[in-house]
This record gives structure tokens, sequence and C-alpha cells, in this order.
């Protein structure tokens, strides 16, 4: 078996997520929790794009130690050399840099032409070697290239030190036919290729991103990149838990053995989701809440007899845990929650044992049973970070023939004010009360409310995307079993990490 490196770019490629923009502290939350699923590289960010940006990928490479963090640049020394100072501080640094090499992105872009792209590229590597050893080249829109342009690139950049060359698929226009044999032309057409990792990195525009890094693999491909959930730009890049399940339940067929902790993909799911705020579907492949659900009479007949008649994957190999389902209620001690928290994957010290404890009290009085979906809510939620801006109370008022009107108590700064305003329906009459009292300048740009658990009491899970001026876009969410104060927690979740960011 050869070895299959993984390489995660949730937090750069993945973040250029329409509606995606993660802060600091999101992002090393994530790379922690990618450390222990145990990819290999992870892409911390684009360090010359924003101060955020530098700010993140310096802060991960000190912070996080084990694995590979890169940061990318385009093939200009100025990125290069923001890249550089932000690795400073990794164990092991790689910088991404790269040139498009389609004849669209040539002319119409660059305005380059082809022999100033190879050019470009063999320089762009030779000056990012002067900072770090381990450099990985991106030939942009790769798959749209002449692969005879294509081929002369990448055997320029191996000559300049290139230790990882990277073919995208950057539009998501292959198909795993295609995308194989132009994988399989360049490890037999390029002269000294055994002296780089063969890159794949695929989009999802036509729905066979994992269709397409396999067929990459089986044509040779060392490295496989890709996102957590397959969020990305457009329609989003690889899904790596898909890839990566792929191989696991088909070893045989790719000769490759990805080095990662299978049973923590569903918690890495969960916390990318929680923390990007974009939900995931509930079909979507190995993490989707469906995804080892058998609804079906002649399906459950089956699976009781015999699993394997429909089950392809154990869900506790990716930590779904199905197992035996302990049913907790307001009768049940701190004891019983922290085992069954322990059981879905989260460590916590007793002092935050016991807030989520409070938490979990407070639901179930609300709620006769708490099932491990409502857990995954309360471990979501962060209520403990309110940064002086509490809700106290709600009151809401709708009719069929008027505008609704809430009113709304808050504590603001430990002192209680209460305002009321109306709304065409119960959630804009509640945003707007908020606004009104916490008197921040918000425009919001995404509502989503869902449904956590199966029973008429099943909590409402909302979330809000507001964007300020100054801090950008930032993601709330709260819940509830009452949907409306779900969504005023929610709004208020999102008003308090502003008023963090700008005191
Ligand atoms: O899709 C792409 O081509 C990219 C490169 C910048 C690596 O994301
Ligand atoms: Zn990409």
């Amino acid at each position: 078996m050869r070895k299959l490196y993984v390489f995660d770019t949730t937090l750069r490629d993945g973040e250029q997520s329409l509606g995606i923009t993660l802060n600091v502290e999101e992002k090393l939350e994530i790379a922690k929790q990618l450390v222990k699923l145990g990819v290999d590289v992870i892409e911390a960010g684009f360090p010359a794009s924003s101060p955020g940006d530098l700010d993140s990928v310096r802060t991960i490479a000190r912070e996080v130690k084990g694995v590979i963090v890169c940061g990318l640049s385009r093939a200009v020394e100025r990125d290069i050399d923001y890249c550089a100072e932000a690795l400073r501080g990794a164990e092991y640094p790689r910088i991404h840099t790269g040139i498009a090499v389609s004849p669209v992105h040539m002319e119409r872009k660059l305005r380059l032409s082809p022999d100033l792209v190879a050019e470009a590229a063999a320089a762009a590597v030779k000056h990012a070697k002067r900072y770090v050893s381990d450099v990985e080249f991106y030939a942009e829109d790769a798959f749209r290239s002449d692969p005879v342009f294509l081929a002369t690139v990448i055997e320029k950049v191996i000559e300049a030190g290139a230790t990882v060359v990277n073919i995208p698929d950057t539009v998501g226009y292959a198909t795993p036919w295609e995308y194989g044999n132009l994988i399989s032309y360049i490890i037999n057409n390029v002269k000294k290729i055994g002296n780089a990792v063969v890159s794949i990195h695929c989009h999802n525009d036509l729905g066979m991103a994992t269709a397409n890094s396999l067929a990459g693999i089986k044509a040779g491909a060392g490295q496989v990149e890709g996102t957590i959930n397959g969020i990305g730009e457009r329609a989003g890049n690889t899904s790596l838990e898909e890839v990566i399940m792929a191989i696991y339940t088909q070893r045989g067929l790719y000769g490759v053995e990805p080095g990662v902790n299978t049973r923590e993909i569903s918690a890495t799911s969960r916390l990318v989701s929680r923390i990007t705020g974009v939900p995931v579907p509930s079909h979507k492949a190995i993490v989707g809440a469906n995804a080892f659900m058998h609804a079906s009479g002649i399906h459950q007949d089956g699976v009781l007899k015999e699993k394997a008649t429909y089950e392809i994957i154990d869900p506790e190999v990716v930590g779904a845990h199905q197992g035996m389902m302990i049913i907790l209620s307001a009768r049940s001690g701190r004891h019983a929650l922290k085992h069954r928290l322990e059981e879905l994957g989260y460590r916590l010290e007793s002092n935050a044992m016991e807030d989520v404890y409070q938490n979990f009290l407070v639901l179930a009085d609300k709620k006769k049973e708490i099932f491990d979906e409502d857990l995954h809510a309360l471990m979501g939620c962060e209520t403990e970070n309110n940064n002086g801006i509490i809700l106290k109370n709600i009151s809401v008022t709708t009719s069929s023939v008027s505008m609704a009107t809430a009113t709304i108590t808050l504590e603001l700064d430990g002192k209680s004010v209460t305002d009321a305003a109306c709304g065409n329906g119960p959630v804009d009459a509640v945003f707007k009360a908020v606004d009104r009292l916490a008197g921040m300048k918000v425009y919001l740009e995404d509502y989503s409310l869902k449904s956590v658990s199966r029973d008429s009491e099943a909590l409402g899970n909302a979330t809000v995307k507001v964007r300020c001026a100054g801090i950008g876009l930032v993601v709330g969410r709260g819940i509830s079993t009452d949907v409306i104060e779900a969504s005023a927690k929610a709004y208020v979740n999102a008003l308090s990490k502003i008023k963090k960011k700008v005191s």
C-alpha cells in the first residue's frame, strides 16, 4: 500500500464559500480537530489576502503541531513573502504557490503568454524555496489546459524544487475518465516526476469531485485535497470524508492508505457545520443525519437479519454512535449526562460540565426526552460567552390580518432594558426589537431554522448570519423548543460576538 497524503483546505478553499468568514479562534478550533482526524496537511489560509488571514495562518502555524501547516500564495514575490512570514512558527511549513495555465485564464485573466507563465511559475517556486524546503505548486485550471504545456510547466517547477505538484480541476469540468487520464499523462510524461508528490484538487460543479478524485488516486496521485462536508466556492470542493470512506470500504481497489482516524469524521463534520453555519444536508453521504438510517420495511427487515444487507459502513467507524440509546430526561444525573457526552466524543473539564448540566436541565424541563441530536445542539451553543447581552424575556403577538409585534427584554451590560417592534412575521419583529435595544448597525444576510430531533417537542436550531461594517460576517446560533425564542437567541448570539469584536 502506498501512503496517500490527505490535504485539508477547509480553512482556505472551504472558507471561500459564499457567506463564510471565520475568525482566528474559529479557525484554530477547526485546525485542532483536523489534527485529531489525522490529516497530513492543513491549508490554513491565504496570508497576503487580508490581515485576518495572515493572523490566522500565523496563529495556526504557532499553535498546531504534528502536521504540515500550509499557506497559499499567488506566483507573486510579495504573496510568497507574506506566506513565509506567517508560517515562521510552524513545525512543518509548506508554501503553496502557483499560477493559472489554461488558455482562457492566461489570455483573459493574466494577459500573459504561455512562456511568461512558465517562467513566473518556476521563479515563484525558486523564491518560495528561499524560505522553506517544502513547496507545493498549483497549476490553476490545469484540467482545461493543454496537457503538453502543463507537462512543461510541471517539469520546470520540479526543476526549481517543487516537492508537490497540484493538478486542479478548478472549475469542476472533468469526468472521472478524463481526469484519471490527465493524471496518468503527467505521471508518464513529466521528467523527474518521481521527485515530487502528484496532488489532486477537484471542484464539484458537475457533482463529480469525489469520483474525479478517486480516479486521480487510481491513476497514481499521492495526495488528495478537499474540505470537510465538501464546502467551498460555488458547488464546493471534494468532500474529504467521502474519499476517505470510499477508500476505506474498498481498500483493494486503490492500493493506498490514508492514515486518517475515521472515528473523528462525524465530530469534525459537526464542528465545521456549527462554526461555518453551513448545514449538512440530511442525505449527505457519510455525515448526513440520514446516512445510516433505514426507513423502508424491506430494508429494516434486512438489517435486522443481517446488517450487511443494506449497510456498507458500520456507523461506529465514522464516529456516528448509533449503539444503545440512553434516553436522558430531567431526572438524569450528571454522571449519565457525562457518560453519554463522552460516548458522543465530548470531553469536558468539570467546570464546563457543570455549565452544560445546568443548560441540560433547563432543556429537560421543557422536553420529556433528550436525544443525541439535542445534546449535539446543546454542545454547539455558546451560551456562556454572552459578552454583556443576555436575552431575558420575549413576548410575541401574531395575527393573520396585521403585522406581528415583539416585546423583548435584554440585559445589556447588567441593565435590564425593554422595547417593542412590529415586523413582517414574528421573527422579523423580534430581530427589529433586538436591533432597537442593542443599537448596532447590522444587516441580516441569512436566517435558517432546523428541527433538531424527532418528536413534537423537537428543538428548533436557528442560525443567523449577520454582516457588520468593519467586522464582516458573523454567525449566531440559538436553540429552544420555542422556534421564535431559538431565533431570538441566535440573533442575540451574533450581536454579542460583534460586541466582543468592537470592544
Ligand atoms: O481550485 C484551484 O485551482 C485552487 C488553487 C488555488 C489551488 O484552489
Ligand atoms: Zn480550489
